[in-house]
């Protein structure tokens, strides 16, 4: 019987899809990470042929030679920046992820909650609500910026990307400008978009979304150079991964009033809020900035559909069929 670890709960469905294929289920039940000694010694004394991961089990070669016996790993998480990719691969270790639909939608409307949520300072409106300051209507109260017939430039042209292009062109009509290893055309006839180098994008877009994957070529894609590119009221929102970002850059260019919001659902050093030191919450002082811990795709959705993928990867694979999500 074909053994499967899952390092800490997923949805009820994909474990039922993994039972009723016939596979021994270890679950590690708290809700909590394995540290990597832990993980070592789990998979040193389990030795399962399927590992159940999530982003954060970072997947190391000592992780991965402690598991000899491990065919694929399943990673619960579209990302997989949490495991050594080429090692494994050296190894014979398959990986797969989970982009499912049901995720995309999840995680471009987060991000559309963001860019609408910094252009419309809901969250500095709800404090000031909330702390009883609101006296009467004034036309000059917490005034903010239109979001309806902007250019939103998006970086990084995935599922995800495509999927906040399509509610930006089609919902609040915005032009959209991309950048991209390679054009798309369809992409571009569907919604009128423009593909450019990401220093032009960054010099005409009024709102800028990240979609990139975290790869050496994406660490600090927006760092001092890029942000003195912006324009001093464009808003900058990460849902995609934290160090895409130089934190300390963002920070100064924020003090320094060069651009106008971050809305961030990922940090450069997660779970810390901060790099060095940690945690100072330097970013939580500044208004123009929204917080959101990582929540991009947590919608019950997108949660299932991710259980769904991460067991469907596993039973395609020993099945003897290429897991439609397998990481090259
Ligand atoms: C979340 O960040 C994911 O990669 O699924």
């Amino acid at each position: 019987m074909l053994h499967v670890y899952i390092t800490r709960p997923i949805p009820d469905n994909g474990i039922a899809m993994l039972k009723s294929a016939g596979y021994r289920i270890s679950l590690q039940k708290e809700r909590r990470d394995l540290s990597t000694k832990e993980l070592i010694t789990t998979l040193a004394t389990k030795k399962p042929d399927a590992l159940l991961s999530f982003l954060t089990n970072r997947i190391d070669s000592r992780v991965l030679s402690a598991a000899p016996s491990l065919k694929i790993i399943s990673n619960f998480a579209v990302g997989y920046d949490n495991i050594d990719v080429a090692t494994a691969h050296e190894k014979g270790i398959v990986i797969s992820n989970t982009p499912c639909i049901e995720v995309v939608n999840s995680v471009a409307e987060h991000t559309f909650a963001l860019m609408l949520a910094l252009s419309r300072r809901i969250v500095e409106a709800d404090t000031f609500t909330r702390s009883k300051k609101y006296k009467g209507w004034d036309p000059d109260l917490l005034v903010g910026h239109d979001v309806y017939g902007k250019t939103l430039g998006i970086v990084g042209l995935g599922a995800i990307g495509r999927g906040v292009a399509q509610r930006a062109n089609k919902g609040f009509g915005m032009k959209i400008l991309y950048t991209d290893m390679k054009r798309d055309e369809g992409f571009e006839k569907e919604y009128g978009a423009t593909f450019m180098p990401l220093e032009k994008l960054l010099a005409e877009a009024d709102i800028i979304s990240l979609h990139v994957p975290l790869l050496p070529s994406t660490h600090h894609l927006i760092t001092g150079k890029t942000l003195k590119l912006m324009k001093k009221t464009a808003l900058l929102v990460n849902t995609a991964r934290g160090p895409v970002v130089d934190e300390k850059a963002i920070l100064k260019a924020l003090y320094a009033k060069k651009i106008g919001g971050f809305a961030l659902d990922v940090f450069e050093c997660e779970p810390h809020i901060d790099c060095v030191p940690a945690d100072r919450y330097e970013l939580a002082k500044l208004s123009a900035v929204i917080m959101t811990p990582h929540i991009a795709s947590a919608t019950h959705g997108a949660r299932e559909g991710m259980a769904r993928e991460a067991a469907q990867n596993i039973i395609d694979f020993f099945g003897g069929k290429q897991p439609k999500n397998l990481i090259k």
